[in-house]
């Protein structure tokens, strides 16, 4: 088969080097031209993506993978396009389609007729068929339904183990039309395979849930799911906090009970996941009730712990040094998208601290990029607030940080005896 995929990110990537070592010729297309000559010379883009780097080497290698910034060239050659596109929310939490649309437009001007085009990109319910679908019809001159087939099939992967799981999951896909529907479970058959579920109702494996729109509501409702359950942990977290109640040992006695699956609450939940998604529901759903309070809820997070620091240095933070460990949004992955550490800098600055910001991951001019003020453990800053549970900050010790009398932990990471032993006040959502 030929396969494009079109966007070479975090997700994208991995899914071409995917279906390249399932035997298939697959063309990836990028708009970022520094990105493709990286993958064009078989080198790992970014880092953390276990298993990316060999398993793109041997496909670039062989030639089974290549890399362009010719979307609608790339389409012309494929017999099946794969769209990883992000979306994203503008500054009034509606849909931004700005990346989406131009990748659409590129990809209509390519396709030929018998062309199956399959969305990965989380998307608001409808947009397959209402948005997509007639503009590929329009500028290739195709049929829906007669020579122009379109699928979604949501991404549920994680980035850091995508290879893993895209055999865990089941693959969703939803058609416009059930031979839509036919050519995506043919495809991914050819380019998955899974891993034997005893847990599940079904054989693991490529499930067709009947329609486009019932696939993309499939990956709303997971991610809205787990936005409102971390919401409602973080709820019961404060309130717990405030009546010196230990929430972890809460949660983990409510969760021994079957039917609770509390998460745990803390600093921030970042990704495209949680921040992005349920806002993409709501612009389905606006009258929801749930998923707008816990993004209200979750969102008020870091200024929450913000707030804690201040109370816990006298009630002020003006023109106190204040040094933020992490701004990937979780542990051991450079991604930054939607970190909560963007809005815990904005709390922090707005009580008049003054903030560095560190990550392993992360160059200074990174993060400098990123409009942070880089920066390393060291004398000078009069408290920690850690933000990302990367490994590397369990390495950290009071002699790496001599000056700072107060540590923040956002995710309850860190070893409070090696802070309280050495004399310094170590807060967390514990009481
Ligand atoms: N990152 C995750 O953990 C995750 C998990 C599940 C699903 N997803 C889905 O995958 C999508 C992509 O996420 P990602 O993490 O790979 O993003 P990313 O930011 O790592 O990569 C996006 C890529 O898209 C490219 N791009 C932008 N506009 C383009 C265009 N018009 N044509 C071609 N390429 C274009 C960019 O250059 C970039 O390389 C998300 O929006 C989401 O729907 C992501």
């Amino acid at each position: 088969m030929d396969i494009c995929v079109v966007a070479l990110g975090k997700i994208g990537l991995p899914l071409a080097v995917q279906y390249a070592s399932m035997g298939h010729r697959v063309r990836g297309a990028d708009i970022n031209r520094e990105l493709v000559d990286c993958i064009n010379r078989g080198e790992e883009p970014f880092p953390g993506e276990a298993d990316l780097a060999e398993r793109l080497s041997t496909v670039v290698r062989d030639g089974s993978l290549t890399a362009g910034t010719d979307t609608t060239a790339a389409v012309a050659d494929s017999d099946i396009v794969v769209v990883v596109v992000p979306l994203v929310v503008d500054s009034n939490a509606e849909p931004d389609y700005t990346a989406m649309d131009a990748a659409t437009e590129s990809i209509g001007k390519g396709i030929k007729p018998g062309t199956l085009v399959i969305y990965e990109t989380t998307l608001p319910v409808g947009t397959t068929r209402e948005r997509f679908t007639p503009r590929l019809a329009e500028l290739s001159g195709t049929t829906p339904g007669e020579d122009l087939m379109v699928c979604f099939s949501p991404e549920r992967v994680y980035s850091g183990r995508i290879f893993a799981d895209l055999s865990k999951y089941p693959k969703i896909v939803g058609g416009i039309d059930d031979r839509s529907a036919a050519a995506a479970i043919a495809f991914y058959e050819s380019v998955l395979s899974f891993d034997d579920r005893d847990d599940l109702d079904r054989p693991n494996g490529v499930w067709d849930v009947g329609t486009a729109e019932a696939a993309e509501l499939v990956k709303l409702a997971e991610t809205t799911y787990r936005d409102v359950n971390i919401g409602l942990a973080n709820e019961f977290a404060r309130y717990a906090r405030s009546n010196g109640i230990d929430i972890h040992s809460v949660i983990e006695a409510a969760n021994s009970q079957p039917f609770s699956h509390l998460h745990q609450p803390g600093i921030s939940v970042g990704g495209h996941c949680i921040p992005v998604y349920p806002r993409l529901y709501l612009s389905n759903d606006p009258g929801a009730l749930l998923p707008a309070a816990s993004r209200t809820t979750n969102e008020r997070m870091p200024a929450w712990f913000a707030d804690m620091l201040r109370a816990a240095m006298g009630g002020s933070l003006e023109g106190r040094r204040v040094l933020v460990a992490g701004l990937a949004y979780r542990g051991g992955v450079k991604e930054p998208a939607f970190s909560g550490t963007y809005p815990l800098v904005a709390a922090l600055e707005a009580l008049g601290a003054s903030v560095g910001v560190h990550d392993p991951l992360f160059t200074d001019a990174e993060l400098a990029a990123e409009g942070f003020e880089p920066a390393q453990p060291g004398p000078g800053w009069e408290a920690v607030v850690l933000h990302t549970d990367h490994a590397e900050y369990l390495e950290w010790s009071p002699a790496d940080l001599p000056d700072a009398s107060v540590v923040v932990d956002g995710r309850s990471f860190l070893d409070p005896q090696a802070w309280t032993a050495a004399g310094r006040s170590y807060l967390s959502i514990r009481p």
